[in-house]
């Protein structure tokens, strides 16, 4: 791991630092050990409720996700939404960006190639695909086993911080907020994306696992506007793509 890259983390608990220790990582404060796996640190605690059933659950479709969500948009004929809510994103030059919940990577083929990117999930097997469509696409990105609720990362390690996709489903929603705008630079816009309702209407429709982990709803999914602390500023929420999903964003002052 580079210099560069160690300097910005920390223990997600007890935000100490970290050094090397042969080739896992270490809290200088405490000693406590996070092992590092195929190159990628592994910061992922104990996981209870809605978490870990979602990591079961991407765990298990990593391998097919991306020719699901490829073959998704050609059957219903739906454009690429990425571009709409990564526009929403505010990139300087040369920028430090993180993506919670990187899953596959497939938002970075989108985003500006002299970034330095960095990519939490809390699924292994995401961020094994993750690797691999990187080599494919000839793209390089600091990835981290981690949950929402606990970045590995010390305040104001970024400049640009996002989510798309996952938060509905998380366990704490404000603490996962909470962490975004703690590693945040002063002045970065933070951009929060997901659907707004399952649109499938004939659940049978879909397969028995989709059916079970993302139930129809006949409730509108919240924007969860409420979890924004009180001193962000702009904080500004609209339906994008269609009505598809909602888009939330504000700058930490
Ligand atoms: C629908 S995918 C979206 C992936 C990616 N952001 C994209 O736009 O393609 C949701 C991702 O959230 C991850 N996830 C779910 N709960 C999480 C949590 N508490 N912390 C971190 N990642 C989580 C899943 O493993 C999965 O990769």
């Amino acid at each position: 791991m580079e210099d560069h890259v160690l300097s910005l983390l920390c223990d997600p608990d007890t935000r100490y630092s970290l050094e090397r220790a042969g080739t896992n990582l270490r809290n200088t404060a405490t000693g406590r050990i996070y092992p590092i796996r195929d190159g990628i640190p592994l910061f992922v605690s104990t996981l209870t409720g809605p978490n870990l059933k979602y990591q079961t659950l991407y765990d298990r479709i990593a391998p097919g996700y991306d020719l699901a969500e490829s073959l998704y948009h050609w059957i219903r004929r739906k454009p690429n939404y990425r571009h709409e809510f990564l526009s929403e994103l505010e990139i300087k030059p040369q920028a430090t960006v993180l993506e919670v919940s990187v899953g596959t990577g497939a938002n970075l083929r989108f985003l500006p190639h002299d970034i330095t990117f960095y990519g939490i999930d809390i699924s292994w097997g995401m961020l094994r695909k993750c690797e691999r469509n990187l080599l494919k696409w000839r793209r390089k990105a600091h990835l981290f086993q981690a949950e929402a609720e606990r970045l590995p990362f010390k305040v104001g390690a970024f400049d640009c911080v996002f989510h798309a996709g996952g938060i509905n489903y998380f366990t704490d929603k404000a603490r996962a907020i909470k962490e975004m705008v703690w590693v945040a630079k002063p002045g970065t816009k933070i951009v929060i994306v997901d659907e707004i309702e399952r649109t499938v209407r004939d659940s049978s429709q879909r397969s028995p696992i989709l059916r079970e982990s993302f139930p129809v709803r006949s409730d509108k999914v919240r924007c969860p506007i409420e979890f924004v602390p009180p001193e962000m500023k702009d904080v500004s929420a609209r339906e994008i793509c269609g009505g598809k999903f909602y888009c939330l964003t504000f700058r930490k002052p």
